[in-house]
Order: C-alpha cells, then structure tokens, then sequence
C-alpha cells in the first residue's frame, strides 16, 4: 500500500491536483464561502444552481472513540485540506459536543466550499430503538436543538438528521415502531428551526441499508401533513461492489425511487467487498440518477476497525493517505457534478403512508406523539445550553419524573404520559449511531 503523508502545511498549497473538474483550484481557494443549500422540488439548490452532494462520511475514532472533530483546530486543520485536496463538497458528522464552539472549523470548511451534515442525535441524546417512546421526551429534544442552535448560524450547514438508522433489522424486537418517534422528532427539529427564525435549513431522516422496509420507511418520512414530513431522505447503501449500474440494482432503486417527490440522497456508500475503485460517482453523477438523487456520502474517511476509510491517523497534526484515497480523487476528478439541472423535479409533493405489513408495523392511520409538553417551551426561548457529550444522557429521562424536571412545570402529567408512552418490552439500550457502524462496517465484511 502506497503511502504518503500528508503535512498539513503541504497540503494547503496541495490543493493544486491536476483535475479536470469544473472548478478550478485557484477558483476554490478564492471563494469566500459557501452558499447556504436549500431543499426544494425533489433537489437541493445553492445560489439558483443545483447542489449534488460529493462527499464523506466523517468521524475519527469511530463509534468507540468519538470525540468532536469540528471543535479542534489541528484536527480540522489536518483533515479539511484533505477534503480540499480530494475535492469533496460535503462532510457528514455522527457526533459533535453542542456545548463546545466550532467556529474556526466552519469556517475553515466553509473556505474550501465545504458544507455538512449533521447527526442531530449522539449515543446519549437519542431515541433508543428497543423504547422508543421513553427515549422520545423533553431532555432529549433539549439537546437535539441544542445542536440546531450550535450549527444553524453557518451558512455550511447543509442540512441536520433527525436519526440514524434507528430503523433496521434487528430480530429481537420490531424496530420500525420506533419510527414514529423519530418522525416526531423531525417534526420537531423542523418547528424549531422555523421557531427560532433560522433559515430553512433541510431535516432528513438516514436509513440504514435494509431492503425489507427500505421503502417502506422512505414512503412514511415523505406522509401526512406538510409539518410532519420531512425535507429530505438518506439512506445507506452498500450494494455496489466494484460492479456497475445495473448489476448493483442502482437502476431498480431509481425507478423505484422515482416521483419520491422530496431529495434523496446516499447517506453512506462504498462497499469493499470486492476492493474498491468508486465507480459509483460514474452513476451518482450522471443523468441516469440525477432525476431522482442528489449524490451522496463515501463511507468513511478515517482508516477504522471496520476497514472502510482511506486516510490513517497518524497524529493529530497527520494522516497517511492510502491507495484508496488516490482512487476516490480520481473518480471524483473523473466525474464532476453534472451542469444544468439534472432532470429535477420542480415541485414537492407527499405520498401514502405505507400500509401495514410483515415488515412494517406502523398503523398508517394513527397519528405522531405529540411533542413532550416539557419541550414546548424551548420553542419560544430557545433550547439554552447544550448537554455536550458528558452529560447524563436522555434515553430514560421520559420513563420517569426527570422528563418532567427538565420541562415546563405547568405540564400536565397526561399529556407527557401520551407523548412518552411505553410501546416496547424493556430491552438492552442501542442506539443508532453503534448500529451505524455495524450496518456500515462489521456486519458487510
Ligand atoms: C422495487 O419495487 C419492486 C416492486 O414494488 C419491489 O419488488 C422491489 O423489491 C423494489 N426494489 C428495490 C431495490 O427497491
Ligand atoms: C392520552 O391518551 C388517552 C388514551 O388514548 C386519551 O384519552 C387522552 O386524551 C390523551 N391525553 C392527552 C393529553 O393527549
């Protein structure tokens, strides 16, 4: 395996690869900042042109060892000029401490036109798959806005997930009825955006890659009423090894995936099976797919247990590129993001609830929980100081009083019953970003 380091320092004046994409280095370098990406039609648009996504996944350490990249500026300093050296447009993060500042690392991506996507979610603060309804209260949302709050001042905030693979296949228990909860939090990741008078920046849900209620919980995400449906859909996906369009099912989950009616994008791509030469950005951009997806997101960049990533930490300061890394900056030099519009759809528009079945539990005809009544409040003052990755975590907070201490006092005990209800058997705690790392790493090898 070829490797050669890359020193910060040499990658800053590094940026000057011989690539044929559109944009030139220099153009890159000049650019000011990046240009604030909205939802609308089934596409996503910055400054009246279509935006694809062409990026990473993004978090050193891995579930075992995750820390906030965002907030340390040798870490930043080292991994943004490999972003610019690659020529990615977007970075997604799993977690980040909402109670730290990440001004420096923003801007610094927003410098080399790079935007993110962010897990609204930790392994503390989210809705726990096997309870669902306790996990969905007042302390839990209280830090999901937190993190809104941290991010929505960037112009580079691309767009926030409400949850991550928190739907899966999981035997044990039926994880889909969880999907209200998360749908709830969407929901309410979206009324406080509008609350708080930030610009609309796009909530989405991340599924994991599992064929059997895959479009089932795109349909559910993108059903009901303007306010519950979501501004966006990802999900992961590691069909295609080393093959092509076709053999990979690309083209089936195009037509099947076609008049979705809201942006679609990969979540996670880049499996290993069979060694990797990123030929999938030869599909994701070309107008085979661009009328119903956006792009999407190469898992992962740093070298972890799983064996996906393309970069080895070294040190703070230094990462060792492997061959991996030279063949996905040539396939994204290969195949820029197409001009024009790609075929996009103008307008948005909701489909049906899936109907109940073997693998989908959710009766279409009930409606959200509502919001935690403790939680109401933090739409109208704002969510205050976030809990960063320290704190006690939330996943049990709505079983008993504590939901009740963090809210408003004037709730009434009846409606936080109904908003937090127990719907699961008790169950050992996951949450979705572990899953995350087992759909996208262990479990494929
Ligand atoms: C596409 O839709 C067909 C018909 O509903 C279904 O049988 C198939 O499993 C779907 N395939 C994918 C990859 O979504
Ligand atoms: C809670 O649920 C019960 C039973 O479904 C219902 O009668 C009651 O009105 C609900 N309360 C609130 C506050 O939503």
């Amino acid at each position: 395996m070829r490797t050669s380091t890359l020193a910060t320092a040499a990658l800053a004046i590094g940026l000057a690869s011989a690539t044929p994409t559109k944009s030139t280095p220099a153009e890159k370098v000049k650019r000011a900042s990046a240009p604030a990406v909205s939802a609308s039609g089934n596409a996503f648009w910055a400054d009246g042109e279509r935006f694809y996504i062409r990026g990473m996944d993004y978090q050193p350490g891995g579930e075992s060892d995750s820390g906030d990249p965002l907030s340390d500026e040798t870490i930043c300093d080292r991994d943004v000029a490999a972003f610019a050296d690659l020529g990615i447009n977007t970075i997604r993060v799993y977690i980040v401490d909402n109670s730290a500042d990440h001004d420096y690392c923003m801007n610094k991506l927003a410098e080399n036109g790079i935007y993110l996507i962010l897990d609204a979610n930790n392994p503390k603060y989210s809705i726990n798959r096997a309870e669902p309804g306790p996990s969905y209260n007042a302390m839990y949302l209280q830090s999901v806005f937190a993190t809104i709050d941290a991010f929505a001042k960037y112009d580079n905030t691309l767009g926030f997930f409400s949850g991550n693979e928190v739907i899966n296949d999981e035997e044990d228990f039926d994880t889909t009825l969880a999907a209200p909860y998360v749908k709830a939090t969407t929901r309410d990741m979206r009324k406080y955006i509008k609350a708080q008078g930030y610009r609309s920046i796009p909530v989405g849900y991340s599924a994991a890659d599992v064929s059997s209620n895959r479009i089932q919980t795109a349909e559910y995400f993108n059903c009901g009423t303007d306010e519950e449906r979501s501004d966006f859909f990802a999900f992961n996906d590691y069909s295609w090894c080393k093959s092509d369009f076709k053999t990979a099912g690309w083209d089936v989950k195009v037509k099947n995936f076609t008049d979705y009616g809201l942006p679609i994008f990969l979540s996670e791509w880049g499996c290993t099976a069979n060694g990797r030469d990123f030929n999938e950005l030869s599909a994701l951009n070309s107008d085979k797919m661009t009328g119903v997806y956006s792009g999407g997101l190469m898992y992962e960049y740093t070298v972890e247990d799983s064996g996906y990533g393309i970069a080895k930490v070294v040190s703070d300061s230094e990462i060792e590129t492997t061959d991996e890394y030279d063949l996905f900056k040539e396939a994204l030099a290969e195949y820029p993001a197409p001009t024009g519009d790609g075929g996009a759809a103008s307008t948005t528009h909701a489909v049906d609830c899936p109907p109940q079945s073997d693998d989908w539990s959710v009766d279409p005809d009930s409606s959200l929980p509502a919001m935690p009544s403790g939680a109401e409040k933090y739409l109208e003052n704002g969510a205050g100081d976030g809990p960063g990755l320290t704190g006690s975590g939330s996943q049990t907070a709505g079983s008993d009083a504590e939901a009740e201490d963090n809210g408003d006092s004037s709730s009434s005990d009846e409606e936080d019953e109904n908003a937090s209800g127990r719907i699961q058997p008790g169950r050992v705690a996951v949450t979705g970003f572990v899953a995350a790392v087992v759909a996208g790493g262990f479990a494929l090898l």
